[in-house]
């Protein structure tokens, strides 16, 4: 039977990735994202089932995605929100008095109210025992938050600004209340949080940065994509069956626990 699934920030750099693997594995991939060209390309070259260009802070926006990706049955198994959105001014974090309100909403819009909506509107679409999962992308700063301004080093060198990780934060929350109120029907909801990944988002950063956090990495170097890939496809797998509200920490063992 058909294997629904829909990724959102599908058009992004680990969530190309992602799909391209999940299209593989024999699911029905939804891209959702609201970068038009970009979703367009992506969903040619990966041999994606549908696609949708769209803003996910939007009930309307997640309403269609959802809709979209349930296909013919009108069912969905599989939901991945990458999602992300980490602004920076000149390749650095702006400091909390810096952030002015227009941008502090925009993040927390694209990184906590869209996988929200997008988990609100799947509800009653997701199967139920039927390895139905989510899986959401968090942060390794959701548990540090963000360091202060890039002069000084207190904690880890974090390369997010305070509402990026204030907005991981409470979605990890979130996602454990999905795990909660979705278990009883056998559905999962687990996040995956990543420490400093060699792409996508890590474009936006001052070269330094980069390299001062990598320097903080145990394993000396940022995570390879695929790595996550890897760890979202076991969460999503049967192979997680027991597993429900937990976080993977895949970050080289930057901050160990
Ligand atoms: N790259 C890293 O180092 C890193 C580290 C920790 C966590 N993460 C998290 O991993 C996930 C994937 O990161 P990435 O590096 O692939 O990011 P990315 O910036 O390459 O992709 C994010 C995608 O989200 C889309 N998007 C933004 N606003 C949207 C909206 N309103 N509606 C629909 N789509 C929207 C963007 O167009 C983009 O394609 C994100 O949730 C990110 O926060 C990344």
């Amino acid at each position: 039977m058909e294997r629904n699934a829909l990724i959102t920030g599908g058009a992004g750099g680990v969530g190309k990735l992602l799909a391209a693997r999940m299209v593989l594995e024999g699911y029905s991939v939804t891209i959702a994202d609201v970068d038009a060209a970009r979703t367009e390309a992506v969903a040619q070259e990966i041999k994606a089932e549908r696609s949708i260009a769209v803003d996910l802070t939007t009930e309307e926006g997640a309403a269609a995605a959802v809709e979209v990706a349930s296909g013919e049955t009108g069912k969905l198994h599989a939901i991945v929100n990458c999602i992300g959105l980490s602004p920076k001014a000149n390749g650095k974090k702006r400091p909390i008095k810096d952030i002015d309100l227009a941008e502090w909403n925009l993040v927390l819009g694209v990184n906590l109210t869209a996988p929200f909506l997008v988990m609100k509107h799947a509800w009653s679409r997701l199967e139920d025992n039927a390895g139905s999962s989510i899986v959401n992308f968090l942060s390794l700063v959701a548990k540090t938050g963000s360091s202060g301004p890039d002069e000084y080093d207190f904690g880890i060198p974090s390369p997010a600004g305070a509402h990026y990780s204030a907005s991981k934060a409470a979605l990890h929350n979130l996602t454990m209340s999905a795990a909660r109120e979705l278990g009883p029907r056998g559905i999962r909801c687990n996040g995956v949080a990543p420490g400093q990944i060699g792409f996508g988002m890590q474009g936006s950063m001052n070269k330094s940065a980069v390299a001062r956090i990598v320097s903080q990495i145990p394993l000396g170097r940022p995570a390879d994509p695929e790595e996550l890939v890897e760890v979202v496809l076991f969460l999503l797998s049967n192979k997680a069956s027991y597993v429900t509200g937990e976080t993977i920490d895949v970050d080289g063992g930057w901050i160990p626990d």
